[in-house]
């Protein structure tokens, strides 16, 4: 009951900011990182790979001019939303593909962005020459030890974050049998993956990232038990990631705060790394509002936890949502329409990273 009260009072107050003429005269005409409090990072994926190569449109990042100068503007962290996986950087055994990333983080770098970098250990979009080759266990470790060299060897200095372990963990809490350095090496291999990475890089943040953690449960529990396992083996991990794909078929993450609160007192940074809240079409004000408390929801439990350091959503625009691709039913889950004008979820954003504390990280 209070909780639904809580809801109620929540949803009112946002179709009262939503419906405002104006923006508050501390939000003006800033970006969204322009209003964000320095200590945290404002991201997003940057479209490219992955379903974009099936739509009918170039590629995005490299193509599309004004989605360039939105990105520039409006975000101080980039994450490759598939140009830093292995399928797209290392598509034969002995070939990398650097340039698409390359061209990320010279790009970051000219607009005084951070990177995140995405991902080193996955069971998703693994090149064919990896997951169908006959390999020993020896070879494979070799194989992981020395992509991870390679790869956040490149880019050392200047990469925040790296996903090193991603969604290792099925919805049960069991390590996922999908990923093959997992099932051919055993779980201890995610601590090796850490290692490495760190010694590729040892100025890099080095996060597990997951969805289905906005919660808790036994996902979360596995999660936690791992931090506090590695933490003890003095393996270098440091943050703990939400993914935060979020649907308004279900509630707002109104527990978010308190998930990543345990990942804080353990000593990490936490993050959102690829939030983006998608609603059943058509689309209305009403949910356009109830969409926008969900990125509030979201962002407060971030701005409520010391360490929560990067706040980052999967794509900025509807045009290049890989939402409606997986979801046929659902879409208009990003903060700006096909044309990046804005949603009532943007200006609830900037708004409330307006009104944020400054502190010191
Ligand atoms: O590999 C197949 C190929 O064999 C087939 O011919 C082709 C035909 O459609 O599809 C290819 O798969 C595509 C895949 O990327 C590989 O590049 C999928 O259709 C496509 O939907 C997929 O999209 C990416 C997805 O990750 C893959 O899981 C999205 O662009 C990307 O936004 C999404 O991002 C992930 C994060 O990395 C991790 N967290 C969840 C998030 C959303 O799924």
């Amino acid at each position: 009951m209070r909780k639904a009260l809580r809801a109620a009072v929540a949803v009112l107050a946002t179709a009262a900011l939503v419906a405002t003429a104006a923006p508050p005269a501390s939000a003006g005409g800033k970006s969204l990182r322009d209003a964000a409090p320095r200590y945290l990072k404002i991201g997003t994926a940057v479209a490219g790979g992955g379903h974009h190569v099936d739509q009918p449109y170039p590629d995005p990042f490299p193509n599309d001019r004004k989605y360039r100068q939105v990105l520039a503007r409006e975000f101080s962290s980039a994450s490759p939303e598939n140009q830093m996986k292995w399928e797209f950087i290392h598509p034969e055994r002995h070939r990398y593909n650097f340039g698409p990333a390359d061209a990320i983080v010279a790009f970051a770098r000219r607009h005084g962005q951070v990177v995140r970098g995405h991902t080193l250990l996955w069971h998703s979009q693994n090149p064919a020459w990896l997951e169908e080759g006959t390999f020993t266990k020896a070879e494979l470790r070799r194989i992981l030890k020395e992509h991870i060299f390679t790869v956040v060897g490149r880019y050392r200095g200047k990469i925040q974050q790296w996903d090193v372990a991603n969604e290792i963990f099925n919805e049960n809490g069991e390590y996922r049998q999908e990923n093959i350095f997992i099932r051919e090496l055993g779980p201890g291999i995610v601590a090796d993956a850490f290692r490495w990475a760190h010694q590729a890089d040892p100025r890099a943040q080095l996060f597990l990232n997951d969805y289905g953690v906005e919660w808790p449960g036994v996902k979360v529990d596995a999660y936690h038990a791992l931090a506090s396992e590695l933490l003890a083996a003095r393996v270098p991990l440091h943050g703990f990631a939400s993914q935060a794909h979020l649907s308004m078929r279900y509630g707002a993450p109104d527990q978010l705060a308190a998930v990543l609160q345990r990942f804080d007192d353990l000593g990490l940074h936490t993050a959102i790394t690829e939030l983006d809240v998608r609603m059943d079409l058509p689309v209305t004000d009403e949910k356009l509002a109830t969409q926008a408390v969900y990125y509030r929801t979201a962002l407060d439990a971030c701005l409520a936890v010391d360490g929560c350091n990067s706040f980052t959503i999967w794509g900025f625009t509807d045009k290049y949502s890989w939402v409606p691709v997986f979801f046929p039913a659902e879409g208009a889950a990003t903060v700006m329409w096909d044309d990046f004008s804005r949603k009532p979820a943007y200006h609830t954003l900037r708004d409330t990273l307006a009104a944020a504390p400054r502190r010191h990280h």
